[in-house]
C-alpha cells in the first residue's frame, strides 16, 4: 500500500494526542454542566477556566478577554457583525484577500446597508498601511484585515494597520486564524482590539475556537440565551473541546521555534527539487510567511488535475482555485496578487504541518515533477 503523505495543514491538523488524552475524561466521566452551583459541576467549572488562562497567556490576554466559540467562521462573524454601527460610523474595511468567513460576513453587512471598502494588496498579498490610510475616514467602525493569508502565508504588518486605525477611531479586528499556534503572538504588542483563532489549525479539536475581545471594546452578544461567556455566547460549554484546544495550543507554543525551523526546511527541500526539475514555475506570497506554506503557480499547468493526479498517489495537497466541473476559477487572493494567467491556472498549496519529514517534501515534489513530465 502507498504511503499516504498530507501536506494540507493550512487546511486542517492532526489532534495532538496529549490533547486527546486531556480531553476523553470530560467526554464521560465529567459531564457536569459548569454553570450548575452543585459539586459535581466544579471539577469542568475549574477546568474551563484553567483553559481560558492557559489560552490567553500564549497570546498576552487576560483571561476575561477570551470567548470561547465554535471557531473561526463564528469568531470572525461575530467580530463583523456584532460590531455597533452608529449614525456617524457606518463604514467597514477590509482587504481582498480575506477568508470567506470574512468577506461573505462583510456582504451580509452590505446587504443591510452599511458600506464595505476592500483594500487592494501588492503582488506580495501584503495590505499596506498606506492604503489603509488613503480608505480610512472619521466615518470608519470597523477595520479587519487577516494577520497571515491562508493561500500564501503572507503575514501581514497589522500593528502599523492597527495604528492607522485607532487614529482614525475606528475598531481593529484580525483573523488569526492561520497564525495562533504557529507564529509567536501578542496582542497587546500587535494593537489590536480583537483576534479570532481555530482549534483545528494548531492541532487543537474541530468546531472549536476563540475570539479575544479587548476590555472595554462595544460589542454585542453572538448568541442570546444563557450567561455563558460573560453573556456574551450563550450556550453550555464544550469543556472536552476547550480542554483540547488549550493543551494543543501550549505544547505548540512551548515548541515554536523548533517546528518553525523544521518548516522552513522542509519548504527549502521541496523548492530545490522542483527547480532542479527545471519546472517554470513561481512561488506566490512574501519572504515574510508562515512557515510551512508553499505556494506556487505552475506555467501551463492546472491546480486542479495536479491535485487529482497527487491525490492518486496518495498525496494531499490544494490548488489556489476554486473550481465547479465547468469552470476552474483563479481563487480570489492569486487575482489580487496579479499572479499572470499562464500561471495562474496551475496554482497549488503544500502546507506542511510539525508531523512531516523531509522526506516527503522530496516525495511531493518528485511525484508534481513526474505528473507534469508525462502530461
Ligand atoms: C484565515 C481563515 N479564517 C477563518 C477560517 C475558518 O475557520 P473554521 O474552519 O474554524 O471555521 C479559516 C479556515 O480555513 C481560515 O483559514
Amino acid at each position: 500500500m502507498k504511503r499516504f503523505i498530507y501536506a494540507d495543514n493550512a487546511a486542517t491538523t492532526k489532534l495532538d494526542s496529549d490533547a486527546l488524552n486531556e480531553m476523553l475524561p470530560w467526554l464521560q466521566d465529567e459531564y457536569g454542566n459548569a454553570s450548575q452551583p452543585y459539586t459535581f459541576a466544579r471539577k469542568p467549572r475549574k477546568a474551563l477556566s484553567e483553559a481560558r488562562t492557559t489560552i490567553a497567556s500564549c497570546i498576552g490576554a487576560q483571561p476575561e478577554e477570551i470567548y470561547f466559540t465554535s471557531g473561526g467562521t463564528e469568531s470572525d462573524n461575530w467580530a463583523i457583525k456584532g460590531m455597533p454601527r452608529y449614525d456617524d460610523r457606518r463604514a467597514t474595511i477590509t482587504s481582498q484577500i480575506e477568508h470567506h468567513a470574512i468577506l461573505h460576513a462583510c456582504e451580509s453587512i452590505e446587504r443591510l446597508g452599511y458600506p464595505v471598502a476592500y483594500l487592494p494588496v501588492d503582488n506580495e498579498g501584503i495590505v499596506s498601511p498606506d492604503i489603509l490610510s488613503s480608505f480610512i475616514t472619521d466615518e470608519t467602525r470597523l477595520v479587519s484585515v487577516m494577520l497571515v493569508n491562508n493561500e500564501i502565508g503572507t503575514i501581514e504588518p497589522i500593528s502599523e494597520l492597527a495604528k492607522v486605525a485607532h487614529s482614525h477611531g475606528a475598531v481593529f479586528h484580525t483573523d488569526a486564524v492561520q497564525a495562533v499556534g504557529h507564529i509567536a503572538i501578542n496582542v497587546k504588542e500587535l494593537g489590536v482590539d480583537m483576534l479570532s483563532a481555530s482549534a483545528h489549525k494548531f492541532n487543537g479539536p474541530k468546531g472549536i475556537g476563540f475570539i479575544y475581545i479587548k476590555s472595554g471594546t462595544k460589542i454585542y452578544p453572538y448568541a442570546d440565551g444563557g450567561a455563558q461567556e460573560h453573556g456574551m455566547r450563550a450556550g453550555t460549554e464544550n469543556i472536552a473541546s476547550i480542554v483540547g484546544m488549550a493543551a494543543a495550543l501550549k505544547k505548540n507554543c512551548d515548541h515554536m521555534d523548533q517546528t518553525q525551523n523544521k518548516l522552513h526546511q522542509l519548504e527549502d527541500k521541496f523548492l530545490d527539487v522542483l527547480k532542479l526539475s527545471g519546472i517554470d514555475f513561481i512561488r506566490n506570497g512574501s519572504a515574510n510567511h508562515i512557515p510551512g506554506n508553499v505556494n506556487v503557480s505552475i506555467r501551463n499547468a492546472s491546480g486542479e488535475m495536479l491535485l487529482h493526479r497527487l491525490d492518486l498517489k496518495s498525496i494531499a495537497i490544494s490548488t489556489g482555485s476554486a473550481c465547479d466541473s465547468v469552470n476552474t476559477q483563479v481563487s480570489h487572493v492569486i487575482q489580487a496578487i496579479r499572479v499572470p494567467e499562464e500561471y495562474a491556472h496551475g496554482t497549488i498549496r503544500i502546507s506542511f504541518g510539525r508531523d512531516n519529514e523531509e522526506s516527503d517534501a522530496v516525495e511531493i515534489a518528485k511525484a508534481i515533477v513526474d505528473i507534469l513530465k508525462i502530461k
